[in-house]
């Protein structure tokens, strides 16, 4: 048995509503941590899975072949592992089904952590195949949109067709998110079964647009333009019908000065991007939003910069 290295993965903002499947943001003070060490069994094994409470998670797998941080550790093994096994403890900091990443933490954690094992640990980079491994089997589909800015923080592009590269996107100084989290639960992969499967020219036209002037605004620090392209014309109307305090959370947002929102991911959490100094504002205004619909929740503040996984000593 080896010592035990700790992996932290922040949660994260999918399709930052103009790139959906292809644009993530990480986010700051909430994540997964995934403890692993080689032992001298074979493949990999989950000793235990800890909820937010710290107590055995009611719900999440230690069979190793249907937990998100066990597959992707367990592909990272196969390829560059020497001999023997690796066994993880998972301890969940991100709520499930939230929109927030959480299969895509786990996974990114445990591939981290397993990576500080290996004789000869890989590039950050060249871990993310192996946490989309873990991430595909939780969503049932191939993208990268939290896998990606789990791993590597800050604001990346990553669409299907670049993959396994990835492009960090340059964030204009001075901007926060904001991410609401509604006491409520959204299954990723039943939502994105439940999505429309043709769409028109002219929607395409438009998200096009506006992915383009979104990076545009990111890359030339230009508040107007980002304010104007941070839309979701297409996913958005399908989703947010299903999200019961979505409206009055946005428009609170708005009201407080919010440059754009929309949902994270499939929802339920809502996020929000603004001036660093009136986050706090804003993001008591959304709870207050959301508890006046009857709601709990819980909101989180990041820089557009937070940092990506690392290993805890
Ligand atoms: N891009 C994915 C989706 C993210 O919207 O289905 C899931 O959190």
């Amino acid at each position: 048995m080896s010592e035990w290295v700790t992996a932290f993965a922040p949660a994260s903002i999918g399709n930052v509503a103009v790139g959906f499947d292809m644009l993530g943001l990480a986010l700051t003070d909430v994540g997964d941590r995934v403890l692993a060490r080689k032992t001298d069994g074979q493949d990999v094994t989950v000793a235990e899975v800890r909820g937010l409470d710290g107590e055995r998670h009611p719900y999440l797998s230690a069979d190793p072949k249907e937990n998100t941080a066990s597959i992707a550790a367990q592909a990272l093994w196969n390829d560059h592992g020497h001999s023997g096994g690796v066994e993880l403890r998972i301890h969940k900091g991100v709520p499930l089904q939230s929109g927030m990443g959480s299969s895509a933490a786990s996974a990114v954690a445990a591939a981290v952590a397993v990576n500080a094992l290996l004789d000869e640990p890989l590039p950050v980079e060249e871990l993310l195949p192996y946490a989309l491994e873990g991430e595909k089997f939780a969503s049932g589909g191939l993208h990268a949109d939290n896998v990606a800015p789990s791993l590597l923080g800050g604001l990346i592009l990553c669409p299907q067709v670049l993959l396994p590269d990835v492009v960090r996107l340059p964030v204009p100084a001075g901007v926060s998110a904001v991410l609401l989290h509604p006491d409520l639960q959204v299954n990723t992969a039943q939502a994105r079964r439940g999505l429309a499967k043709g769409y028109s020219m002219q929607l395409w036209l438009e998200q096009q647009g506006l992915l383009a002037g979104f990076v545009a605004a990111c890359a030339s620090g230009d508040i107007d333009l980002l304010r104007k392209t941070l839309r979701d014309v297409i996913i958005e109307p399908q989703r947010s019908k299903s999200v019961p305090c979505f409206t009055a959370v946005t428009e609170a947002a708005r009201r407080s000065r919010a440059f754009g929102c929309s949902l994270s991911g499939s929802g339920p959490s809502i996020f929000a991007l603004c001036a660093a100094n009136h986050a706090h504002n804003i993001a008591s205004a959304m709870e207050q939003a959301c508890r006046g619909q009857g709601i709990g929740c819980q909101s989180w503040v990041s820089p557009m910069t937070a940092p990506g996984a690392r290993i805890e000593t």
